[in-house]
């Protein structure tokens, strides 16, 4: 993110996706499966085969707001295949490419802090199959691009409760698995790895706040953040921790990987919010992955009224 401005993106990247997905549209309706992709969610596209497997028992996300959208979902392709995952490399491409032979199976998470069941969960301890469902959030980056996308997964907050936290519990961080040798952007001090984010504890039993394991009705690729990952629709994109292994309960406000990074540029909070701009860029509007024009951002991403009163007593200038 701080390699690429938007401003740098080129428009030749943008008009060479759209025409790649106009071939593939033409070739999946000469087919006639592009309907039926579109209509089902979950539906094992052509394209995902290989990549994810598919979630059996996964519940269809209700369609109506705030867990799902009328908004066109961003194709299986661009939503594995241009990615924010510095771990396996700063561009786009990078990480779909770079995170092929990444190994998410065992998996455990480390639960720890103020909570009465510190534990070492294997992954499967704490997400059951049939406790999965399907939730159609849009994600906007800080980079000023979004997307929609099929999300599967479930509540953060009944794992949370499920740890009890204890009334000191303020905040929860989150931490990405540090490995050099099978993450090779770990190798460069892009960041100061691990990746760490963090939530107050409200904002983590929010009820829009989920762990995904999966997209499109598929086990989440690597490059999404395999096995386990945060998704919390409000923010800006970098608050979606990948590949987390550890969960810490908290009294005071953790450092995030980004506040190190440039604290003038990344806070805690990291709201959408149009009117406050990055320091480098304005963060009006973005442009959606797929479309041409640009498109206003709509404060906490279009979810204000669900969001909005956690953050009403706050300076949302001082607290971006
Ligand atoms: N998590 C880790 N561990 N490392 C990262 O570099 N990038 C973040 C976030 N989670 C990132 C991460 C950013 S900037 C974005 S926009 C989202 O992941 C992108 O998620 P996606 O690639 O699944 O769309």
């Amino acid at each position: 993110m701080l390699i690429k401005k938007p401003t740098e993106i080129a428009s030749s990247e943008i008009t060479d996706k759209r025409m790649y997905f106009n071939r593939r549209q033409f070739i999946e309706s000469a087919l006639g499966v592009a309907s039926a992709a579109a209509v089902l969610p979950g539906l094992l596209l052509p394209g995902a085969a290989q990549a994810g497997t598919r979630l059996a028992g996964v519940r269809p996300g209700s369609t109506k707001a705030p867990f799902g959208t009328d908004e066109e979902r961003t194709t299986y392709e661009d939503v594995t295949r241009y990615n924010n995952f510095y771990e396996f490399g700063v561009e786009k491409e990078d990480p779909a490419l770079m995170s092929k032979n990444f190994r998410t199976k065992p998996w455990t998470v480390t639960v720890e802090g103020e909570v009465n069941k510190p534990a070492v969960y294997q992954l499967e301890d704490f997400i059951k199959p049939h406790t999965l469902e399907e939730r159609i959030y849009r994600l906007r980056c800080v980079e000023a691009w979004s997307m929609v996308i099929p999300w599967v997964g479930i509540p953060l907050a009944d794992i949370v409760k499920r740890f009890e936290p204890t009334s000191k519990a303020k905040y929860v961080e989150f931490t990405t698995l540090h490995d050099p040798a099978q993450m090779p952007g770990q190798r460069r001090a892009v960041l100061k790895w691990p990746y760490v984010e963090g939530l107050r504890i409200d904002e983590a039993m929010h009820p829009l706040a989920m762990l995904a394991v999966g997209l499109y009705g598929e086990t989440l690729p690597n490059q999404n953040g395999a096995p386990l990952r945060l998704v919390v629709p409000w923010k800006y994109g970098f608050k979606n921790i990948k590949s987390i292994v550890k969960i810490r309960f908290l009294e005071k406000q953790p450092t995030t990987a980004w506040m190190a990074a440039g604290p003038s540029e990344y806070g805690f909070y990291a709201n959408v919010n149009p009117e406050v701009n990055h320091p480098r860029w304005s963060q009006a509007r973005e442009r959606r992955i797929g479309e041409f024009l640009k498109r206003k951002t709509l404060m906490f991403n279009g979810y204000a009224n669900q969001v909005g009163h956690m953050y009403a007593a706050m300076d949302l200038n001082k607290y971006f």
